[in-house]
């Protein structure tokens, strides 16, 4: 089934902010998350956010801000008036659409009802939730600080403050089998928003749980159960009227995450903030890849004898931004359109590949003629981009 936001011809430009601290270090994450016990001066970082945004504006002038994103780690470890502050920064920089989406990400060990209110004041219209597992159990085997009833009031507050939220929950957990993870999954549905993203559990490289794994400690499904998992949340979520918009994402139509959709899409977007990636055109309608410093403190350091913290900034060349936009377009159910691809590249698929990926069932023609992954196809989606991409 197609999103039902709007296949625009200009998939959008947005800003994310990324927020790298957290109360502590969860052993499945890769993400650029840092625990700092001393506390961490929010001054300092908001001053180095505002540098950056001056920066990023200055490359992409004339831009308007259809969605912005604050990511982490943990944002809602943030105070409320650094958000706004960098919200205002935002504004002062560009123009925001009046009908702009702002997320947030939220963990509930640090959801309170007045400090979501705060978030509200700055501007903030959008929670996502990192729920994870709703028992206690599981909670404690994924290394989470919070308990499933912490959880469900933070799910509470978030949708009474704000218009739209979202949750996270980690399938294919060591030992889940499919009828277990069938009520845990219908009893988040049963709570549901309008959003909902579901994550098969990866064993990250560095992290405690690739150790635990390694040393034969931790087993994640065989790929057997992993693909009756798989098909159970299609199932469930198709009845509960919450289908995958992308392979990972699910929402009633018009719930879908316009800022992810800005990364599929492969539009084009700016990221402040330590390890913060970012996407913008150049005059000649060409892709800069950026990317900053991922140390917070080392960020900190080179934004302020900078005015920016990237380490990264390169021109890719047209078959790497044909890959991207694969990589990125085939994990949405709406797909591809093979004309866009053909403007990124200068080349048009070819089409004996097509053919047979069509002939073994990964991938369809819609009726708009864009080319999409089919069922069959999404678990082995890695594949598939692949095929399509040499
Ligand atoms: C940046 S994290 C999230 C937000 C917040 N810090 C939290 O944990 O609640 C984004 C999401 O990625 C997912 N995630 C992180 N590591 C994962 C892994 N190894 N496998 C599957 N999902 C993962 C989690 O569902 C998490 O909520
Ligand atoms: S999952 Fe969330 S809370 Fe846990 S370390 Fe990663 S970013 Fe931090």
């Amino acid at each position: 089934m197609a999103s039902a936001f709007p296949i625009l011809q200009d998939p959008g430009f947005g800003v994310y902010v990324h927020w790298p601290f957290c109360l502590s270090k969860c052993p499945y994450c890769d993400f650029n998350s840092h625990v700092r016990r001393e506390g961490v001066d929010e001054k300092r970082f908001l001053d180095a956010f505002k540098a950056e945004l001056k920066h990023r504006a200055a490359l992409t002038p004339g831009r308007e801000v259809r969605s912005i994103f604050f990511g982490g780690g943990t944002p809602s470890l943030m105070k409320p008036e650094t958000v706004a502050g960098i919200i205002e920064a935002i504004g002062q920089n560009w123009h925001i659409d009046p009908q702009a989406e702002i997320t947030l990400e939220a963990n509930p060990t640090s959801v309170e009802a007045t400090r979501f209110r705060g978030y509200r004041s700055a501007g903030v219209n959008r929670v996502s939730l990192g729920v994870q597992a709703m028992n206690d159990k599981d909670l404690k085997a994924l290394g989470r600080m919070h308990t499933a009833e912490e959880a469900f009031r933070a799910v509470d507050i978030a949708a009474s403050t704000f218009d739209r939220s979202s949750f996270d929950l980690i399938y294919a957990r060591p030992g889940q089998s499919p009828q277990d993870w069938a009520k845990e999954l219908t009893a988040a549905l049963e709570r549901a928003p309008e959003h909902l993203s579901l994550y098969q559990l990866t064993i990250e490289p560095d992290t405690m749980f690739e150790q635990l794994f390694n040393a034969g400690k931790l087993k994640t499904p065989d790929v057997e159960t992993a693909r009756e998992l798989w098909d159970v949340t299609q199932e469930l979520t198709a009845r509960f009227g919450m289908p995958a918009y992308e392979i990972s994402n699910h929402a009633r139509p018009g719930g879908e995450s316009r800022h992810n959709l800005i990364y599929w899409r492969y539009g084009e977007y700016v990221g402040v903030g330590p390890g913060a990636h970012g996407r913008i055109l150049t005059p000649k309608g060409l892709r800069r890849a950026q990317a900053t410093e991922p140390h917070p403190e080392m960020w900190l350091t080179i934004v302020e004898s900078d005015g920016h913290g990237l380490v990264e900034d390169e021109t890719l060349s047209m078959e790497a931004q044909g890959d991207e936009f694969l990589l990125m377009g085939l994990r949405l159910s709406e797909g591809i359109d093979p004309a866009r691809f053909q403007a990124l590249t200068g080349r048009r698929f070819e089409a004996s590949r097509v053919a047979d990926l069509i002939a073994h069932g990964m991938v369809e023609y819609t009726r708009q003629g864009r080319i999409r992954v089919t069922s069959e196809g999404f678990p082995v989606l890695d594949a598939v981009v692949a095929d399509l991409a040499a």
